[in-house]
């Protein structure tokens, strides 16, 4: 699991989250900033919509919606609405070509529920209309309320709209202070090429760095 403390975590700078080459790093999150905001989502994650664990132990693995390919380091999950501003950001990132698989999170409910058993970064948008207490959509919540689904988070990037001003990209904030992750990156609605550049690299990096050092200590052993 990811050490960022829970203050780190649910700060963010002005622009946003720290870049996700950056978390990849240093695996923490070091911005500072908008108090407020982490305040609020506190709050937001001790209310009724809190996240809540169950056991989802004896669950098969699902596959991803895309497969890595070549050498497999890493995966990330996504959830996107009717309006798929995420899923064509995530399209776009090209994961699968960096060795990274893709998982989304059901819209519907009658579909079957996403179960990861690997490590994971979450790109989410945000929703709620400004309320930060509605952040987060029931599909993501219900996710990562599965004890097993919620081991496996390594970082978290949410989407928004500037036009909801401090509940901008709220949903990084929430998740990022439950799970005690790192907010590795914010962007808004479909991304810019450099935003996709970033986030692609920089989740790369990331488990990159994770395997790397899983190697290094298995050899000094
Ligand atoms: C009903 C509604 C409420 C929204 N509330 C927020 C919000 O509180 N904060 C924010 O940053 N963005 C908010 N957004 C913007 C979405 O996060 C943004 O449009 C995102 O790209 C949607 O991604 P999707 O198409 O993959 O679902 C809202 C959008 C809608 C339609």
């Amino acid at each position: 699991m990811a050490d960022a403390s829970i203050d780190d975590a649910t700060t963010r700078t002005e622009s946003g989250a720290q870049s996700a080459a950056g978390a990849g790093a240093t695996a923490g999150a070091t911005a500072t900033g908008d108090q407020s905001v982490a305040d609020n989502a506190t709050a937001a994650i001790d209310s009724a919509t809190a996240i809540k664990p169950y056991d989802d132990e004896c669950v098969t693995p699902s596959e991803p919606e895309a497969k890595a390919k070549g050498e497999h380091i890493g995966a990330v999950v996504y959830f996107s609405s009717v309006s798929n501003n995420t899923a064509r950001f995530i399209e776009s990132c090209g994961f699968p070509d960096e060795g990274i698989n893709v998982y989304r999170i059901p819209l519907r409910p009658k579909e079957a529920p996403l179960q990861v058993r690997e490590p994971y970064v979450l790109i989410v948008p945000t929703y709620g209309g400004g309320n930060i207490a509605k952040a987060l959509l029931p599909q993501i919540r219900k996710f990562l309320n599965g004890h097993k689904n919620r081991s496996f988070i390594r970082g978290v990037i949410s989407s928004g709209n500037r036009n909801f001003a401090t509940a901008f990209c709220a949903a990084g904030d929430i998740i990022s202070k439950k799970c005690h992750v790192p907010f590795m990156y914010n962007f808004e609605l479909l991304g810019t090429p450099d935003d996709q550049r970033q986030v692609r690299d920089g989740i790369h990096d990331f488990f990159l760095n994770a395997k790397n050092e899983r190697d290094a200590q298995g050899q000094e052993q």
